[in-house]
Formats: structure tokens, sequence, C-alpha cells
């Protein structure tokens, strides 16, 4: 992205919420045990979008005759101890393509002006303690109200414009999926018995530390799929299970790639395991081939519920008819998570504004379980990047409670099911485009088909 870019983003942004003063916060550098020793500083989203300095303690204004002012630290004479040659606040400023630099103690002082003059103020809620009281010294507001002012007007034209990605959006996707395709490509060839998930870990973020990129999220890498926000690598891989890798990392200019895949940690999947492999990756292209423009993604996860209870069904764990066993929300007690999200610089896009991403507005979500943590349940444009993510647990607690309550019994052999309390879980993950006619899965290929996935592992 370039000067340009970013001046034509808050030039959009301006015209689509044309009054009162627009507040962007970036982030700070957030204090890991004492001040000085911080986590890797994450520039928030939103700011990057629309200023793209990568650099903590900054804030803009953009005001509403069209001056914008960049605010940040002001040089330190010391600072070429500490930073050597860096740009200054000025050089971050004519790089954004903004014309007016202050010092970041001045923004409290115009925002009281600007408070006292009856024009709105629009910022966005924010996601971190640091920025919540941030805001509430420059907003003087109390801390407990100020997400309750964030601006409806500013998050419809935030989530609108960063809804559609633009070429240069999906390249710096595809460049984080192709390191993601080395991680996985290098995870399939050392992954064997003996070794514990830590190690598998280690590897592939060795892999994306050697691109010098960072992680999009904490990866799951785990041989207990079915607990799915598993963090743990303590286990040691056992012959015969199966290793859940959910990772990605963030290319340069922080667009996310978000993957899946599940490998038999002995090289090749059981029969067992391959006939429910099949029927994951059958979800998968059942959502893959749903997508289009216009069409909601809830139809998209609903495909794939359809062809997991298919798939149970021709294995003997679900019964009766497949629409009235969806409708019912049988295939949840498998599949209890939504089909994905949307994905850019987040790796779930937006995600700190709400369910305003992910539905029209006016429309909540189902109160049905598994239907109810889709996070995504709008009509698709081309240009969105969403995950399609469908998976087949076995949670030996949710099994029960459902056994011992009689739940879905009409759709759901317990009995069979029985036999599947150790299997784990398997997911399958990818990052896809939404097509002026369809879907194209995006970057760098995977192996994800079963012969595909042994062929990588073959030892000789
Ligand atoms: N890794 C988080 C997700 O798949 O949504
Ligand atoms: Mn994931
Ligand atoms: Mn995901």
């Amino acid at each position: 992205m370039d000067t340009a870019t970013w001046q034509a983003r808050r030039g959009a942004l301006r015209s689509a919420v044309p009054d009162g003063v627009i507040l962007l916060l970036g982030n700070e550098f957030a204090a890991r045990n004492y001040s000085d020793n911080t986590y890797p500083f994450r520039q928030d989203s939103h700011f990057l979008y629309y200023v793209g300095t990568d650099h903590a303690g900054m804030a803009a204004l953009l005001l509403p005759g069209g001056k914008e002012i960049l605010f940040g630290a002001p040089e330190h004479p010391d600072d070429v101890v500490w930073f050597g040659p860096h740009p200054t606040l000025g050089d971050f400023a004519a790089e954004a393509g903004m014309g007016h630099f202050e010092p970041l103690d001045d923004l409290a002082a115009i925002l009281a002006e600007t408070r006292k003059h009856g024009v709105p103020i629009h910022y966005l809620p924010p996601y971190r303690a640091a920025n919540r009281a941030r805001l509430a010294d420059l907003l003087d507001v109390p801390l407990g109200s100020v997400n309750d002012g964030a601006s409806p007007d500013l998050i419809r034209a935030i989530v609108a414009q960063r809804d559609v990605k633009t070429p240069a959006e999906i390249s710096e996707m595809e460049y984080a999926i192709s390191c993601s395709a080395l991680m996985y490509r290098t995870a399939m060839s050392v992954c064997q018995p003996g070794l514990t998930e830590a190690r598998i870990v280690g590897m592939i973020l060795g892999v994306a530390q050697m691109e010098d990129l960072q992680p999009s999220f904490p990866p799951i890498v785990t041989v207990h799929g079915e607990v799915l926000h598993n963090h743990g690598y303590g286990n040691t891989l056992e012959q015969g299970q199966l290793l859940i890798i959910d990772s990605g990392v963030e290319s340069p200019g922080h667009y996310c790639s978000d993957i899946t895949r599940t490998l038999p940690v002995s090289g090749v999947y059981s029969p067992k395991q391959r006939e429910i492999y099949d029927i994951v990756l059958s979800a998968q292209e059942a959502a893959i081939e749903t997508i289009a423009p216009g069409i909601n993604n809830r139809e998209v996860h609903l495909a794939a519920a359809r062809a997991t209870v298919e798939g149970l069904k021709a294995v003997g764990l679900m019964k009766g008819d497949t629409d009235e066993a969806v409708a019912a929300g049988a295939h949840a007690l498998f599949f209890p998570h939504g089909i994905g999200h949307m994905i850019g610089m987040d790796v779930h896009d937006m995600e700190d504004l709400g369910d305003a991403v992910g539905y029209p507005e006016g429309e909540a979500r189902s109160d049905q379980f598994g239907l109810g943590y889709l996070r995504l349940a709008k009509p698709l444009l081309p240009g969105h990047v969403i995950t399609i993510e469908p998976g087949i647990y076995f949670i030996p607690a949710l099994i029960d409670r459902w056994r011992d309550q009689g739940q879905n019994a009409d759709f759901i052999d317990f009995k069979a099911v029985a036999a599947y309390k150790e299997f784990g879980g398997i997911r399958i993950e990818d990052d896809i485009l939404v097509t002026g006619d369809g879907a194209r899965v995006l970057g760098t290929p995977i192996p994800k088909v079963p012969d595909d996935v042994e062929l990588m592992m073959v030892r000789d």
C-alpha cells in the first residue's frame, strides 16, 4: 500500500461519515511484566488501513473541512541513541499523506475544543483496556461508558469499506498463505510418533520466523482436536492419532492467512479416520461450490452441514431425513462451530466491531446450538475473502450430554457414536476469495486430499 491508497481510503471514509471529527487511535506497546519489556507490537488494523503507520503510540484526527492531523511522540534528542536513524513524526505524516502533525499530548486539548463547539467525535469501540483508558481521558468520559459512545456511523462505514478486498490486499493474503504452505509442508515432512506437539509448533513457527513473518494468532497444534480451543502443546504424538494444525501468519502488510490441516501421526490415515476425513473434505467442497455473489454465507454453512449429515448417515452415525436433521441442528453434535469468517488484516476480520461485520443490520444470530456460532451470515460479494473450515469432532462430554437428554435422538445413532469417543477431531480450513461467479481457493495449494497428505509424509 502507498500514500495515495491511504489518502483515498480516508477520503472515502470522510465522504461516508461527513459530519464531525473522526478519531482513529493507534495501538501502544503492551507491557508483559514491566513497561520496557513488551509483547511484540501489533498496530491496530483500522489504523493500518487508513494511515498505514506501523508505529506505536499514534493517533489520527480527520476534521470536517478535510484537515488531517497525525499525532505521535515528538522527537527526543536521545532517541537516536536507542533507535538509531529513524523516521520522525513528520516523516510518518508525509508517508501517510497527512498535511499536519502534532505532539500526542496536544490531542486532548483539541478534542476538548471540539466538544465545546458541539462537534461530534466518531471513534471505534476499543478492544484493549489501555485504549479504553486513553479514550476515557481524551474524551473526558467515565471508563465504563467509553464503548457505549462508539460511533455506529463510523463502524458501518468502516465495515462497508474494509469488507471487500482489493487485488493488492488479496495478493498480501496470498503471500501469507505461501508461507503457510511452507509451514504445512514442513509439518507433514517431520510429523511422526514420539515428537511432542511443541516440537511441531517450534518447527512451523521457525519457518514463519525465517520468513520474518509473525503468526496471525497462537497456533492450535493438538492431538486433541475435539477440544476446539486447545492451546497446550504438551502431548507426545502417538501412532494412530490425528494431529490438527490450525495456524496462520501475517504478510509484511499485516494481512492474514488461516489454514487448518489434519495429519495422521503415523503418516497413513486408518480406514476409520479416512472415512471421517473424506466427509469433512466433502463438506468443504460442498461449501466452496455453494459460494457465489448474492448467496448468503448461512447457505454456505448449511451446505456443509448437509454434506456432513449425508456422510455421517453413510457411515451409520446419523439417520433420518438430512434436511430435517440440519433444521433441528443435529449435525452440531459433530460440527458445532460456524463454517468460517471474514479474513483480512484481522484473522477474524474486524471482529472488534462485533456482528456489524457478519450480520445485516437488525439481524441477530440464531439461538440454536451450532448455528449460533456462525460469525458470517450475510450475502457474499465479489472481493469478500472468507475461511471455509468445516470439521467433525467427537466430544465425549457433549456426546454423553446429548445421549442422556435424548437430544436429536431421531437423527443420531448414539450406540454407533460410542465407538468414536476416542477419535478426536478433524478440521480442514482454507481461505477463499468470492469471485464474480463463484470462488477461488487462495494461495499456494497445500495438500489436503488424503492421498496427497500421505504422499507428503512418506519416509524412505
Ligand atoms: N484459527 C481460528 C479460526 O480458525 O477461526
Ligand atoms: Mn483457523
Ligand atoms: Mn478460521
